[in-house]
């Protein structure tokens, strides 16, 4: 349809019709079986604005979306179809490693493939919209949401944007849209704009206070990423910014992503976010958030009746202009017609697919090699890769468990995923394993979504599996154990005030310790811990994060040797809590520190380093890289013109064994108008080397490199 068509079928529309193409309600509606993701205080919808709702979200399945199609568009007054939405973060059905992980791997074009997989089984599932890529910078630790994110540097964040919604859509075409009636093809949704990783103290949900200049310099550049890539639709953020609510917020919604990024797709607000104006305390009730809302730019309303029953009202009064509605009605319509649905309703929805595609060996097979990739190589003191397979003993409760993946993959299923106990019977080798506890003891967790890990105390077990593991780990060479935090412990509504593991898990680290110094520890985890007890008691440490359906695969194939890790850090681990939020890209300070300096005025604690205990872009391999003194081939550039510095390094390989290097380039600006990071991450490169092979690495200045936010008025 073109737009004119469209404008006329909006034009035929009555404003309750129009309001209600705003209006995005939870699957709850249509089906008992539906994932929750947030609280139900708002949902209390009419059965009419049921059937005019425009939106729906997380109800999947090609048989059920195309039946929930059919029965809504024959009874809708114009018979415009439903979008189907979701929560499709780092895979539907095929789990990818947690976007932490995958920024770790600094390879964003295995994230553009693994997106592709996510939506082409979305799509088949019956869905046109994933709530991702999510990519607000993380510098705290302490938010259970860092684990959604690709981490704390701005440029690492802002290439993955832009790999992700091109996996998700398709590259753009010359209009700036990508093709999305393309089969396999969903609309992406960057989020949540803006700055909600910014929250205070790490805690969810909680105020957002920055600069300008911070936020335009370190948060908002990914967010522009996804939306120069042609990203369809944005979400709002929950947070309050600077002291106003985002939902509310004209500067950021119509001044910046509007009027000076030209963003012409759809914005989503988060759930109930609008409705939570009142609780905010800048809107005294549901009308007034509704008012709010429309005027600041959000042009759908997630899980609250803010909209559905208070906009006909406040334009019928006159307080909101018709003008506002339309122009929210016309960028969703926009939308349903990029994606085909007019013609389409049901788009990829597709039964037989379904089951042929989703979950299918070369998925899988992508999905391995992100997880493989992903692991980030803290601490080797020679035990790995690991000799003699069958005299280790694999101890831990992740060893036979297929909670391998985060939080936020509502549609993963255990028996979908291989174990570390499976990956060892597969490879062929005959290693022992046992449980040694269970994954928390001594807390009761609730799992996000309903799952709950139910710590029973009970101490009889506790002792027969501790005992049962020292007994292993005593006829064993090597022991490796399997620890972290287990996936509730992290993702949204799970902030954390201790970076540690659980305390029946340090327990058995320390008996095991106490029997076998030849310990490896396989961490599990959605963030960034302090490992100080870990990295003293283990010989080496591989971080894994929540690496997904493959992920048992892909840990026995690197522990074996068979392939060397190469991730980086994406985001630092500190040495302590009291370090966050710890970031490498910090300013220098008037007094900068420099471990060894006693003079007693500068910027330091007494009682732990400023630096963290791994920082961001760390991570070793099997083999060992050289990198060879910078050449630039000029020191000056002439500003304005497109010139170019180029930098360049020769990298070499002088280990033994095959392996990945990811060569990062930094700059500093030392002398500027404002306080500039004492390094930025401007480029990187992950370079496949042999033993004694050697490459050129080069890397092109430009001045938007070197470039930063300046007031202009
Ligand atoms: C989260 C979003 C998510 C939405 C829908 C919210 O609670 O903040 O990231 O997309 O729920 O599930």
């Amino acid at each position: 349809m073109d737009d004119n068509r469209l404008r006329e079928l909006m034009d035929d529309m009555s404003l309750e019709e129009k309001i209600g193409q705003l209006v995005l309600i939870p699957g709850s509606y249509f089906e008992k079986d539906f994932v929750i993701t947030g609280p139900a205080n708002y949902l209390s919808y009419t059965e009419r604005e049921v059937a005019l709702a425009g939106s729906v979200l997380t109800v999947i399945g090609a048989g059920k979306l195309k039946e929930i199609q059919k029965e809504y568009m024959k009874k809708h007054p114009h018979h415009i179809p439903l979008l189907f939405m979701a929560d499709i973060i780092n895979g539907y059905r095929t789990i990818f490693p947690i976007p932490l992980g995958q920024g770790a791997s600094f390879d964003p074009a295995l994230s553009k493939e693994a997106a592709g997989i996510a939506a082409r089984e979305s799509a088949y599932a019956g869905l046109h919209l994933v709530y991702s890529p999510m990519v607000d910078l993380v510098r705290d630790a302490r938010w259970g949401r860092v684990m959604e994110s690709t981490g704390e540097d701005t440029f690492l964040n802002s290439v993955f944007a832009r790999a992700i919604v091109e996996g998700y859509q398709g590259e753009q075409e010359s209009d700036g849209h990508p093709d999305l009636t393309k089969e396999g093809k969903v609309s992406a949704c960057v989020k949540h704009f803006a700055a909600y990783g910014g929250a205070q103290s790490g805690r969810d949900y909680n105020t957002v206070e920055l600069s300008e200049r911070t936020l335009r310099e370190d948060y908002l550049p990914a967010y522009k990423a996804a939306v120069d890539s042609g990203c369809e639709t944005l979400m709002s953020s929950f947070n309050v910014l600077n002291r106003i609510p985002v939902s509310a917020n004209t500067h950021l919604m119509r001044e910046i992503l509007r009027e000076e990024w030209g963003f012409d797709g759809v914005v989503i607000s988060d759930w109930a976010a609008v409705g939570e104006l009142i609780t905010h305390g800048i809107a005294e009730n549901e009308k007034e958030a509704a008012f709010l809302a429309i005027r600041a730019g959000v042009d759908m309303d997630m899980c609250t009746r803010c909209y559905s029953s208070n906009l006909e009202a406040l334009v019928k009064e006159g307080r909101v202009e018709e003008r506002l509605v339309d122009e929210a009605v016309m960028r969703v319509l926009r939308l349903k017609n990029r994606l085909g649905l007019f013609e389409n309703p049901f788009k990829d929805a597709d039964e037989d697919k379904e089951k042929s595609y989703i979950l299918c060996d070369r998925s899988r097979k992508t999905a391995e090699k992100a997880a493989r990739d992903s692991f980030v190589l803290l601490k080797n003191e020679g035990l790995l890769p690991i000799r003699d397979m069958n005299d280790t003993a694999f101890i831990g409760p992740f060893t036979d468990s297929g909670l391998l993946y985060g939080a936020w993959s509502i549609f993963a299923a255990e028996e979908d995923t291989v174990s570390i106990k499976d990956a060892l019977k597969n490879a062929g080798f005959s290693s022992p394993v046992a449980k040694g506890c269970v994954l928390c003891a001594d807390h009761e967790l609730k799992g996000m979504h309903g799952a709950a890990i139910a710590a029973i105390k009970d101490e009889e077990r506790d002792e027969r599996l501790i005992k049962e593991a020292v007994l292993l780990a005593k006829a064993s060479g090597t022991v490796v154990l399997t620890l972290g935090e287990p996936n509730a412990m992290s993702g949204e509504a799970a902030s954390r005030g201790m970076l540690d593991i659980p305390r029946i898990q340090q327990r058995l680290l320390r008996e095991v310790a106490a029997v076998n110094k030849n310990i490896v520890v396989v961490l599990f985890t959605g963030r960034p811990l302090d490992l100080r007890e870990i990295s003293s008691l283990a010989r080496s440490v591989l971080v894994v994060w929540q690496p997904g359906s493959e992920g048992g695969n892909a840990i026995v194939d690197v522990l074996s040797g068979r392939t060397s890790p190469s991730g980086k850090l994406s985001m630092s681990f500190p040495y302590s809590v009291g370090q966050v939020p710890v970031h490498y890209n910090e300013l220098s300070t008037g007094r900068p520190y420099t471990p060894g300096d006693d003079n007693k005025f500068l910027s330091k604690y007494i009682d732990i380093p400023n630096a963290p205990l791994y920082p961001f872009g760390f991570g070793l391999t099997y083999s060992e890289f050289e990198i060879s003194e910078i050449k630039l081939d000029r020191d000056v550039m002439r500003m304005g013109a497109s010139d170019r510095i180029t930098a360049g390094v020769t990298l070499r390989n002088r280990g033994s064994v095959e392996a990945s290097e990811v060569v990062q380039l930094y700059i500093r600006d030392e002398y500027a108008s404002a306080a500039r990071p004492v390094r930025l991450l401007k480029g990187f490169k992950k370079v496949a080397l042999k033993p004694a092979e050697e490459t050129e690495v080069v890397f092109e200045i430009s001045e938007d490199m070197l470039a930063f936010w300046k007031r202009v008025n």
